[in-house]
């Protein structure tokens, strides 16, 4: 593991010898990033995967020090030296413009067209769920959330700021290609990926607010309808997102595959985690086939519980076991998924889950366990 770049040429040497390690940037980022994201690379370091991995230490605390949020060459570097990111979370309440998040997370994600969010939703135990009479197998479906356009693209503006007659604008961009591209890779993993209990996916399900975006929703819902064609052998449906809501909550196992444009994307994402058993349970990956893809857990910062060892790892671990996979890192993959699952059965856990124990010492238990 090398430790801090602020020079990316003391990088240069590790790479120029000939290694068939997969690479790997680790950007802890802010709040209980910086805490999480450790329990993840020792974890990773204890199943002896063939990883090489350095850490960038691109952040609010950096941002403060020296106004950088990431250099300029940043995102030529990931893509170009690296075949996977690993990331913890941005925010941090001294810097309230956010304006680093924006630019090293949602930078990622744009400029290195990371377009594909998958965000898996899988209840490890029973006790997790907050439902009732809901077993493991009720709940394993995923979310493929729009990741470069839509809302958040920033097209839009203030005018006549701080007047009696401000007017706030914010653009939801969407264009056919983007909506094309992660619409298909919606079926295509579908047809590709197997439940947690092996049986076969057969149902996308998109979510979306047409009704009343008929613009925007319009054209997600006439390119559904067109790909959806291209694959019989899967069932195409559709739910609006407020119906959808009310649906994850009230019988959460008719969900198979969901896609759905980025801001929904990111907000039935948080509710899902908590079917789960809360945030700090949910993984996700940031990817573009055939590049550099990024990978994070679903929570944020959470700069009410950062540094007091009271974070749950598992989200950043099963993120890490869901990049290793990604990598063809497989058996590895595997077996940390599966010390999860133990640490979970035997409550070896932090205490939003009802365990005792604090984020490092979970995190040494799931190492320990997949030596
Ligand atoms: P959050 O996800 O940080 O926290 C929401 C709630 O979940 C809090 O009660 C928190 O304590 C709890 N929580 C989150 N992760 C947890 C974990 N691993 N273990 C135990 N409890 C956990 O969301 P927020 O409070 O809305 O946002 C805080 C900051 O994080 C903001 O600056 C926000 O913009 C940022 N954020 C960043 C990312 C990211 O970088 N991917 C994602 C979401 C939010
Ligand atoms: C997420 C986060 C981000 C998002 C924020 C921090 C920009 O909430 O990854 O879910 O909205 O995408
Ligand atoms: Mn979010």
């Amino acid at each position: 593991m090398y430790w801090y770049v602020h020079d990316f040429t003391m990088h240069v040497l590790p790479f120029s010898c000939v290694s068939t390690k997969k690479r790997i940037a680790i950007i802890p980022g802010d709040g209980i990033g910086q805490e999480v994201i450790p329990q993840a690379v020792k974890v990773i370091e204890a199943s002896g995967a063939a990883v090489q991995m350095t850490q960038f230490d691109w952040s609010a605390e950096r941002y403060l020090a020296d106004g950088m949020t990431i250099p300029s060459d940043g995102f030529t570097i990931l893509g170009r030296d690296f075949d996977a990111i690993l990331v913890g979370a941005f925010g941090d309440p001294r810097v309230p413009s956010n304006i680093h998040a924006k630019e090293i997370l949602l930078g990622m994600r744009f400029k290195m067209d990371l377009y594909a969010n998958v965000r898996p939703v899988r209840l490890l135990d029973a006790g997790l769920c907050p439902l009732k009479g809901v077993e493991t197998k009720d709940i394993d479906f995923v979310v493929i959330r729009e990741n470069t356009e839509g809302v958040y693209v920033d097209v839009g503006g203030v005018f006549k700021q701080g007047t009696p007659d401000e007017i706030a604008v914010q653009e939801d961009v969407n264009t056919r290609k983007g909506v094309e591209r992660i619409i298909r890779y919606a079926f295509e993993y579908c047809k590709r990926n197997k439940k947690l209990d092996g049986s076969p996916r057969h149902r996308v399900l998109m979510t979306d607010k047409a009704n009343v975006m008929t613009y925007a929703h319009g054209l997600w819902q006439r390119v559904f309808k067109e790909v959806s064609r291209e694959y019989p052998e899967i069932t195409a449906e559709h739910m609006y997102v407020d119906a959808l809501c009310m649906q994850m909550v009230r019988d959460p196992r008719q969900f198979d595959v969901v896609v759905t444009n980025n801001m929904f994307g990111d907000i039935i994402t948080d509710l899902a985690a908590g079917l789960q058993g809360g945030l700090g349970m949910a993984a996700s990956g940031n990817i573009h086939p055939g590049k550099t893809s990024m990978f994070e857990p679903v929570h944020g910062s959470a700069p009410t519980i950062a540094g007091k060892n009271l974070a749950n790892p598992f989200g950043a671990i099963l993120t890490a076991a869901m990049m290793l996979n990604h990598l063809g890192l497989t058996r590895e993959a595997e077996k940390i998924e599966a010390a999860v699952l133990q640490a979970v059965r035997q409550k070896k856990t932090t205490q939003d889950i009802g365990g005792t124990l604090g984020t490092s010492d979970v995190g040494a238990w799931v190492a320990g366990q997949v030596k």
